[in-house]
């Protein structure tokens, strides 16, 4: 048998003979998360208008959940508006603490990664167009290495994600003059909901699919494990869908929060 070395030419960057669209899903994908990036942060960075108590409502930004420290009256664990370390000089929300978690589990992702590598720096950008480096390092070497931190990350993600399911069931019941009563207000669907989709994507990982079976030969013998197994690949096989509808409603929720506990909407009541 003969053996042939074919070089293929190396394009140059953007270089394609695709007549396709082939920029569009980078572009959507750049804008998408710049924008969820830029809000994420500007929201993060307030520090107040997280929490509606308006009509008895229990309603908490999913931004700001777990809740360590805040003010009087809203759902802290710590009594303190601020930990006792935090250096006077700096400014403080609440959020900072606590949205490194979900920002790792998102920035770690397995489809993320797929996603933004191409939208953030081309690499590749599409399949068949020119990329703008030569080289091809992979995942091996810094900083890049460390993505490998996602099968650690899950544990706190799954974490918070029972933290916001509990929010979302909270925000179910109301406070009257007569007590804590069953009540259905927008803001309930909305933090459910988002209690949902967050768990949707979350426990679709596909780090979460090894956990509870992948890693083993068989499931035969297993048939709690094989149900759960099932039941997690289902969610991963739509892994993309939760993972950007998730990501909507998250800074939805927010959004709607903030409205209500800055007085420019209320809450309609759905049942009462
Ligand atoms: S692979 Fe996407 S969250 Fe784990």
């Amino acid at each position: 048998m003969t053996n042939a070395d074919i070089h293929l030419p190396q394009r140059r960057f953007g270089e394609t003979s695709r007549r396709d669209r082939w920029w569009l899903q980078p572009l959507v994908v750049f804008t998408v998360l710049t924008s969820f990036i830029i809000y994420a942060t500007w929201a993060a960075f307030q520090g107040v208008n997280y929490f509606s108590h308006a009509g008895g409502a229990h309603y908490l930004s999913p931004f700001y959940s777990p809740l360590l420290f805040g003010q009087e009256g809203e759902p802290r664990w710590f009594a303190a508006e601020v930990p006792s370390w935090w250096p006077g000089w700096a400014p403080f929300s609440p959020a900072m603490l606590i949205l490194g978690g979900p920002v790792m589990m998102r920035l770690t992702c397995y489809y993320y990664r797929g996603a933004y590598y191409k939208a953030f720096w081309a690499d590749p950008i599409a399949c068949s167009v020119g990329e703008p480096r030569k080289g091809y390092r992979g995942e091996n070497s810094f900083p890049l290495i460390m993505q490998n931190i996602h099968r650690y990350v899950f544990y706190p993600a799954a974490a918070f994600v029972l933290i916001l399911l509990f929010d979302g069931v909270r925000a179910f019941f109301f406070e009257t003059p007569e007590g804590t009563r069953f009540g259905v207000g927008l803001g309930s669907v909305v933090l459910l909901t988002n209690a949902v989709l967050l768990g949707g994507y979350t426990f679709g990982c596909h780090c979460a699919r090894h956990q509870i079976g992948g890693y083993l030969n068989s499931l035969a013998k297993r048939p709690i494990r094989s149900k759960c197994y099932a039941c997690v690949s289902s969610l991963n096989n739509r892994h993309m869908r939760w993972a950007w509808v998730s990501l909507f409603w998250v800074a939805w929720s927010d959004i709607y929060v903030r409205l209500l506990a800055s007085g420019v909407i209320s809450d309609p009541r759905i049942i009462f």
